[in-house]
C-alpha cells in the first residue's frame, strides 16, 4: 500500500509515520508537509533514510504539488492545529483547514483513491454532562473547531455527492512525544524543568479527555483498514480530568525527576485570564470504534503521563531546538542540498 500522509512533520502524523513504518514494513509512505512552525523533521529522524519513507515539501492546497505522486489512500492530518492561534487570527485556519481539505478532496476524487480525514472532538462544542456520540450535531465554539468542523461537512459532502470512499475520526486531547511545546502538556513540563510560571486558564476546572498520542495512531490504523467508508469514528481512552488535576499530576512527575518533593513545584501555578470562548468540558463515547473495530487504549493517563515526562527530559535538545528556532534550519541541512543537485 502507497499511503499519502500529509502533516506528517507534525505531532500525531509523525508518530502515525513512525507507528505505520514499523506496524506495515512492506509499505510506502509519503509525507506530504508545508513545514509550518509546527512541522518539525526532527521528528522523523529515525525513518528518514527508511526505504519506505519519502518527504515532499508542499502545501495542501496545491494541487500541482501531488501531480506525479502514486498513492492508494490519503491521511489528511495537515491542520492548522491550535486554539490559541486561531482566536488570534482565524484566516490561516480557513485556508488550510477548510480550503486545503477541499482540493485533497478533489485529489481523492479524480484518482478514486480511500481518503481519511483527522479530525477532532472540539467539532461537537461543550457539554456539561453526558458524552458526545457520532450523531451529536456539530457546535464549534473556537475559530479551529468551525474549521474542522467545515472541513468534516466538505467530507460528507463529497462522500453523498461523488460517492468518494471518504472517512472521518473524531479524537480527543492527544499527549505523547514530540508534541509542540505550545500546547498544555509539553508547555507544563518544559515551564517546570526551567522553574518558570505554568499559566493555568480560568479556574483550570476545563475538563479535557485525554489519550496518548500512540493509542490514537492504533486507531486511525484500524479506521484505514477496517472502517467503511462514509463512516464517522470517535476515539477517546474515556479519561476525563480537570486541567488542574493534569497540570498537579506533571508538576508531581517532574519534581520526582529533579529529586524534589512532590509538591514542591506547585507553587509555579499561575492562575491566568481565561481563553475567550473556552469550552468548560469535551467528553466523547468511543464504543463504536471498540465495537465494530476491536480498537482498545492500550496505553493508562498515569503510565502515558510518566512515559510522556521522562521522554521530554531525555529529550531535551529536541525541544531547546524548538525554543530556540534552530529546528526550522533542518529542512535545509537534510534536502537544501540535495535539491540543489
Ligand atoms: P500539529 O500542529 O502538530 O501538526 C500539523 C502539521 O500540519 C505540521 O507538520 C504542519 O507543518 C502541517 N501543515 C500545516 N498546514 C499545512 C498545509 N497547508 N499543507 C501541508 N502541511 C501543513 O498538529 P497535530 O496536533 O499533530 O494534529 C494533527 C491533526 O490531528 C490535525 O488535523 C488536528 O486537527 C487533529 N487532531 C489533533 C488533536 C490533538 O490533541 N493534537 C486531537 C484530535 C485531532
Ligand atoms: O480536543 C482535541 C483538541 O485538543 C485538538 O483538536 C487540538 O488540535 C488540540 O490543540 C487540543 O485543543 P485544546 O485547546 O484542548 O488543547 P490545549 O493544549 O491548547 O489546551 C488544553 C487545555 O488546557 C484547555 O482547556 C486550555 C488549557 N490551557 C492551555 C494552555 C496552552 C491552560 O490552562 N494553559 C495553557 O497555557
Amino acid at each position: 500500500m502507497k499511503l499519502l500522509v500529509t502533516g506528517g512533520a507534525g505531532f500525531i502524523g509523525s508518530n502515525y509515520i513512525r507507528y505505520a513504518l514499523s506496524a506495515h514494513p512492506d509499505y510506502r509512505v509519503i509525507n506530504l508537509d508545508r513545514l509550518t512552525y509546527a512541522g518539525n523533521l526532527e521528528n522523523l529522524r529515525e525513518v528518514e533514510s527508511s526505504p519506505g519513507y519519502t518527504f515532499i515539501k508542499g502545501d495542501i492546497r496545491d494541487r500541482d504539488c501531488l501531480r506525479d505522486v502514486e498513492f492508494d489512500a490519503i491521511i489528511n492530518f495537515a491542520a492548522e492545529s491550535h486554539v490559541d492561534r486561531s482566536i488570534l487570527d482565524a484566516s490561516p485556519f480557513l485556508q488550510t483547514n477548510i480550503m486545503g481539505t477541499h482540493n485533497l478532496l478533489e485529489i481523492a476524487r479524480e484518482r478514486a483513491c480511500a481518503f481519511l480525514h483527522v479530525s477532532t472532538d472540539e467539532v461537537y462544542g461543550s457539554t456539561e454532562t453526558g458524552f458526545f456520540n457520532e450523531a451529536s450535531p456539530l457546535q464549534p465554539n473556537s475559530p479551529y473547531a468551525a474549521s474542522k468542523a467545515s472541513s468534516d461537512m466538505l467530507v460528507r459532502a463529497y462522500v453523498e455527492t461523488y460517492k468518494i470512499r471518504a472517512m472521518i475520526t473524531r479524537c480527543s486531547n492527544n499527549y505523547g512525544p514530540y508534541q509542540f511545546p505550545e500546547k498544555l502538556v509539553p508547555l507544563v513540563i518544559i515551564n517546570a524543568l526551567n522553574r518558570r510560571p505554568v499559566p493555568v486558564y480560568g479556574d483550570g476546572m476545563n475538563v479535557r479527555d485525554w489519550i496518548y498520542a500512540e493509542d490514537h495512531c492504533r486507531a486511525i490504523d484500524a479506521v484505514l483498514h477496517k472502517g467503511s467508508a462514509g463512516e464517522v469514528y470517535n476515539i477517546g481512552s474515556r479519561n476525563e480530568r480537570p486541567n488542574i488535576e493534569v497540570i498537579r499530576l506533571l508538576l508531581e512527575k517532574v519534581a520526582g525527576h529533579l529529586g524534589l518533593n512532590k509538591d514542591e513545584l506547585t507553587g509555579l501555578i499561575n492562575f491566568v485570564r481565561d481563553r475567550e470562548g473556552h469550552d468548560r468540558r469535551y467528553a466523547i463515547d468511543p464504543s463504536k470504534v471498540e465495537k465494530q473495530l476491536g480498537w482498545r487504549p492500550g496505553t493508562s493517563f498515569e503510565e502515558g503521563i510518566s512515559k510522556t515526562v521522562d521522554w521530554y527530559i531525555s529529550n531535551r535538545q529536541w525541544w531547546q531546538r524548538i525554543i530556540s528556532g534552530e529546528y526550522m534550519k533542518y529542512y535545509d541541512a537534510q534536502y537544501g542540498e540535495r535539491l540543489k543537485k
